[in-house]
């Protein structure tokens, strides 16, 4: 008989699941299994995840029988809610229940919520300092999956709150890379003034989710951040020189600017930034570096990360992001 725990992987075949599946599945030995769910079962992200070995089961997290159904009988859960989709928090805060209640439902030991903070704690909708995003949030995609804390809390799932950090691949595929100022140099540009930014090689989110799991008893009910690097932009911008062997500069913009950039989501994203830039201490305080390499050893530093990854980041020939200089 199998004895291995199942651990259930809500967006298995996206970037923090999937770091999640391949850490769980690489240790064969670790006496867990992985069941990973999906949307669809048949595509070549879900195919993979089944050739190595996992189990892939279809789910909707809109759909709460269908996480009823995926979750029962497994040990624990990896939840995570997909605001690039929609772009809506009232939609997270829905989806997050919906896995609460599943959870609850099947009797799950331990459940790791990919969490943020809600940044209305800190600038309430009130407060000037930033405008005020659909109607009521300051970073609609913090602030909703803060808000959510709460359904795994009410509801009373045994559940620990990791917090990420900004992913490194964001310049690889979220448009942050570097891009060619009307200057001629290349830029990346961040609102945060000379502060820190923590950020994160996105395969390690399911490092530190796996070893979470793993040591269930002592991060049950607590809130944990996690980070690779804590880096201002200049500092970012030398590594990237040095790994890529050409100047990339930082383009320091006001999170004014940001916010007018134009594109989907510029706004919730120069609040975010603001919002680290501000409160830098808190922020990097709650994603400490040597907490987060005593439970994931490979955590990759910025370098380490770009020395993987810096042929996969593209050096795009366009002005357009840095015309606020
Ligand atoms: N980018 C950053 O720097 C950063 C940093 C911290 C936190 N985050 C947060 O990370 C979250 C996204 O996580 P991620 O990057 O791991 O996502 P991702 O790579 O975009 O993957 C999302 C996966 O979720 C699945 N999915 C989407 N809608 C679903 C639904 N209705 N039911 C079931 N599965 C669904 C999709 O799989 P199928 O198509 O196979 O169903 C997809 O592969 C966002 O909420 C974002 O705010 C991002």
């Amino acid at each position: 008989m199998d004895e291995k725990k199942i651990i259930v992987v809500v967006g298995a075949t996206g970037a923090q699941g999937g770091g999640l599946c391949r850490a769980i599945l690489n240790d064969k030995n670790g006496g867990y299994r992985v069941r990973a769910l999906t949307r669809n079962t048949e595509s070549a992200k879900a195919k993979e995840l089944k050739t190595m070995g996992a189990e892939v089961v279809a789910v909707d997290v809109d759909d709460v029988e269908s996480l009823k159904r995926a979750f029962h009988g497994a040990y624990g859960a990896f939840c995570v809610t997909f605001f690039w989709e929609h772009f809506s928090p009232g939609k997270e805060i829905a989806e997050a229940r919906n896995m609460a209640v599943a959870a609850k439902h099947a009797g799950l030991k331990h459940v790791v919520w990919s969490t943020l903070e809600d940044t209305r704690k800190w600038v309430p909708p009130g407060d000037g300092r930033m405008p005020t995003l659909q109607g009521k949030y300051k970073v609609p995609h913090f602030d909703g999956k803060g808000e959510a804390n709460q359904a795994f809390t009410e509801i009373g799932v045994p559940t620990t709150f990791l917090l990420t950090s900004f992913y490194w691949e964001n310049l690889i595929y979220f448009g942050m890379g570097p891009k060619k100022g009307a200057d001629g140099n290349l830029y990346i540009t961040l609102p945060m003034g000379d502060r820190k930014l923590p950020g994160i090689a996105v395969e390690d989110i399911g490092k530190c989710a796996y070893a979470i799991l793993r040591n269930g008893r002592e991060f049950i009910g607590k809130t944990v951040g996690i980070a690779g690097d804590h880096l201002t932009g200049a500092q970012m911008a030398a590594a990237l020189t040095k790994a890529l062997g050409q100047e990339i500069r930082y383009n320091d913009v006001s999170p004014e600017t940001y916010r007018g950039f134009g594109f989907p989501g510029a706004d919730d994203l120069g609040n975010m930034f603001q919002f680290q830039r501000d409160f830098e201490e808190y922020f990097c305080g709650a994603r400490s570096l040597d907490f987060s390499r005593s439970i994931n050893p490979s955590m990759h530093t910025f370098e380490s990360w770009l020395a993987e990854n810096k042929a996969r980041i593209p050096l795009e020939a366009d002005a357009r992001q840095v015309s606020g200089e």
